[in-house]
């Protein structure tokens, strides 16, 4: 069994951070989302896989998952360049999955779950096609199952006005190598993608065995700020120990939080769940309740909470900072002013309230 990643698009509801880095590498307690795709994949077994590039700085992904070796995985890299959708991308790895069966993972979604337990159905099952499919709110933002009065899987939709089902169809598919001569023949939606919802909706319509499973436990599409905090807050919630390498003063360090080596926290509460990397300094401060803190960050006389603050960023005299996506290397300096302050800013930039 093989692996596809998708990696690509253009995340422009993520902007600014994606005119820095695709949406994939933002990083949710501290790794990039798409690592934990990864690591999902390993640990069902799926060590030979690909990672479908779009035109979002792809060097960078190549720089963070090189040949794979550092994640005892095998790595291969496919250019899809434009976003002309899931189906063209899968396409475009005929060649790398030959006669293998193959999962597909999109690199912004997340599982509570992981795939094991879906990999291993498929897989027993002889199906040709495997889905995952989720109740939500609003299915008229994914695509769609539609099911026949016996409850049987008929068809897909793709965002549809008036949806047929509940049930949303995640980023997560299972297939064998049938589909490849489907997707060669679809016609690009309304939308100018070429779906993947069709081609399964095809596969069903000829007959093939296309089985489904409603899957237990969250399921996040990570296309917006909201989604990215709620997620970090989640994985910090649920796969975060108490593990603390750092240097400290005068602080109280409260349940489970995990400091990285050569960081120094000094008169300061720290309240988990919460991560924060290597080499930070923490000065003066709360760091509240999920909160992710990347390496090198300095927060000195500031008070954050629910919030992911990146790699070098610098926070300094902010009074309340939550619900706040910082990027790289920002800096944030106040001076008197308001108490709340809510950000969405990017790589690099800089904010001074004075
Ligand atoms: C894509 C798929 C959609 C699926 C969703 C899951 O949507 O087209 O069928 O429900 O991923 O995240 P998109 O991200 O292109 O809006």
């Amino acid at each position: 069994m093989k692996g596809i990643i998708l990696h690509g698009g253009l995340g422009t509801r993520l902007r600014p951070l994606t005119y820095a880095g695709p949406k994939q590498l933002i990083p949710v307690a501290n790794k990039p989302i798409s690592q934990y795709v990864l690591e999902d994949l390993l640990s069902s077994g799926i060590r030979d896989v690909a990672i479908v590039l779009g035109e979002t700085f792809p060097e960078l992904v190549r720089e963070h998952y090189g040949d794979g070796s550092k994640f005892n995985a095998k790595i291969s890299y496919i250019y899809q360049g434009k976003p002309l959708g899931i189906a063209h991308a899968v396409g475009l790895c005929r060649e790398f999955v030959g006669e293998s069966k193959f999962a597909v993972y999109l690199g912004d979604n997340l599982l509570q779950s992981g795939i094991n337990q879906y990999v291993k159905e498929f897989l027993s099952g002889d199906y040709d096609a495997y889905i995952l499919l989720k109740e939500v709110k609003d299915p008229t933002r994914f695509g769609v199952a539609k099911f026949d009065e016996y409850g049987k899987l008929i068809g897909l939709v793709e965002k549809p006005m008036k949806p047929p089902s509940k049930y949303a169809v995640i980023g997560v598919y299972f297939f064998t190598p049938l589909i490849f001569p489907i997707i060669e023949k679809l016609k690009p939606s309304w939308r100018g993608e070429y779906e993947i919802t069709d081609a399964i909706s095809a596969l069903i319509e000829k007959g093939y065995k296309v089985g489904y499973s409603i899957i237990e436990g969250w399921w996040i599409d990570t296309g917006k700020k909201d989604d990215i905090l709620q997620v970090n807050a989640l994985i910090l919630d649920e796969r975060i120990n108490r593990k603390i390498t750092g240097e400290i003063t005068n602080s109280k360090v409260e349940g489970r939080v995990e400091i990285g080596e050569g960081t120094k926290i000094a008169n300061s509460i720290i309240r988990g769940p919460a991560i924060i990397g290597r080499n930070c300094l923490i000065e003066k401060s709360y760091i509240g309740p999920y909160t992710s803190i990347g390496n090198e960050a300095k927060i000195q006389n500031s008070s954050i909470e629910y919030s992911i603050i990146m790699e070098g960023a610098q926070i300094e005299n902010v009074e309340r900072l939550e619900e706040s996506l910082i990027g790289r290397k920002a800096k944030i300096k106040r001076a008197e002013g308001r108490k709340i302050i809510r950000l969405h800013i990017g790589d690099y930039s800089e904010v001074e309230i004075t």
